[in-house]
């Protein structure tokens, strides 16, 4: 079970996900948009906020601050935070939404539901990665601080496009095809890039909106192996769990890290990873942080 303080920074994410979306149809309110704006709550609904839940915790921690911090006197307000997180999860979602396309992974079931391709008209997938694209760029927009905004942005460009995400995308269709290429090394390469740009956006957002003081190489090397910490258990979960069980489709033929070094050398790598992050972080002494590793470790989705 998720300890407390986790379901309540979630639903904080996701009361500031709600807002935002509201306020935003609400100053482009047109019935002619109701179908394409419901697939865009949809693409963005029931992920499970890792990715802001980390980047959450290490802002609050570094500020000395609580999630009631976060609070701001106008209700129509959202903390730069919380605008971070939205950020954060739009591009997450976004990239969800692309990856299981038919051209892509081929994916219907996603989330415990269909993906919003599959329950959708076909156009709206495109249009819902536009939006959802363009709306992360321009929550950062948004922020009090435009410094912070400026460094964030350029971070934010340079990381989504070749050297992260897509990048990753083409290695990952590449060695679909060409499987023989594929080495342990590179396949940590890829596992790498696959979620890189998410890791250097978040270590630099919240360092960026805690004040400059921290140092980003050294948590940069905690978010790298929590990260690919991440991607072994995704490649455990294809081979130990099933469908109804992780909320997506669960595919064989990509369980590499598996495919390479089996089952319990994968089980044992993901241990090492743990320890590693767990040692990165010893001296901030904070619970929370732990309780993520082990979740990442330890998740059944
Ligand atoms: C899935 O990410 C995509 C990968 C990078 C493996 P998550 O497991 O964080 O997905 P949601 O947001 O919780 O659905
Ligand atoms: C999706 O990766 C990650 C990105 C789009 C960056 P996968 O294809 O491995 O993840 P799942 O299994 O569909 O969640
Ligand atoms: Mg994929
Ligand atoms: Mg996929």
């Amino acid at each position: 079970m998720l300890p407390s303080w986790y379901n309540e920074y979630k639903q904080k994410i996701e009361d500031s996900i709600k807002d935002y979306l509201d306020i935003y149809f609400l100053e482009n309110e047109n019935e002619i948009l109701n179908d394409f704006k419901e697939s865009i709550y949809y693409s963005v609904a029931w992920g499970k906020r890792i990715r802001s839940i980390l980047a959450l915790e290490f802002y609050l921690l570094f500020s000395n601050k609580t999630l009631v911090d976060l609070d701001l006197e106008s209700k129509d307000e959202i903390h730069d935070i919380l605008k971070f997180c939205i950020a954060l999860e739009f591009l997450h979602s976004y990239s969800l939404v692309h990856d299981d396309l038919p051209a892509m992974d081929n994916d219907s079931f996603r989330r415990w539901e269909l993906t919003t391709w599959k329950k959708y008209w076909e156009a709206n997938w495109i249009l819902v990665w536009d939006l959802l694209n363009s709306l992360a760029f321009e929550i950062l927009g948004e922020l009090k601080d435009q410094i912070v905004w400026l460094e964030l942005i350029k971070k934010f460009w340079k990381s989504v496009w070749l050297y992260g995400m897509i990048w990753w995308q083409v290695l990952d269709l590449h060695f679909e095809k060409n499987n023989k290429d594929l080495t342990l090394e590179k396949l940590i390469e890829v596992h790498n890039k696959k979620t890189w740009a998410l890791i250097e956006f978040s270590v630099f957002g919240w360092i960026l909106l805690s004040g400059f003081k921290w140092s980003l190489e050294k948590y940069l090397e905690f978010w790298k192996k929590i990260w690919l910490a991440f991607q072994v258990k995704d490649d455990l979960l294809d081979v130990e769990w099933t469908k109804e069980e992780t909320g997506k489709s669960v595919w064989w033929e990509q369980k590499w890290f598996v495919y390479f070094i089996w089952i319990e050398k994968t089980r044992k790598y993901l241990n090492e990873l743990a320890e590693v992050c767990l040692t990165t972080i010893s001296s901030l002494k904070s619970q929370k942080l732990e309780f993520l590793v082990w979740y990442i470790r330890d998740r059944k989705k």
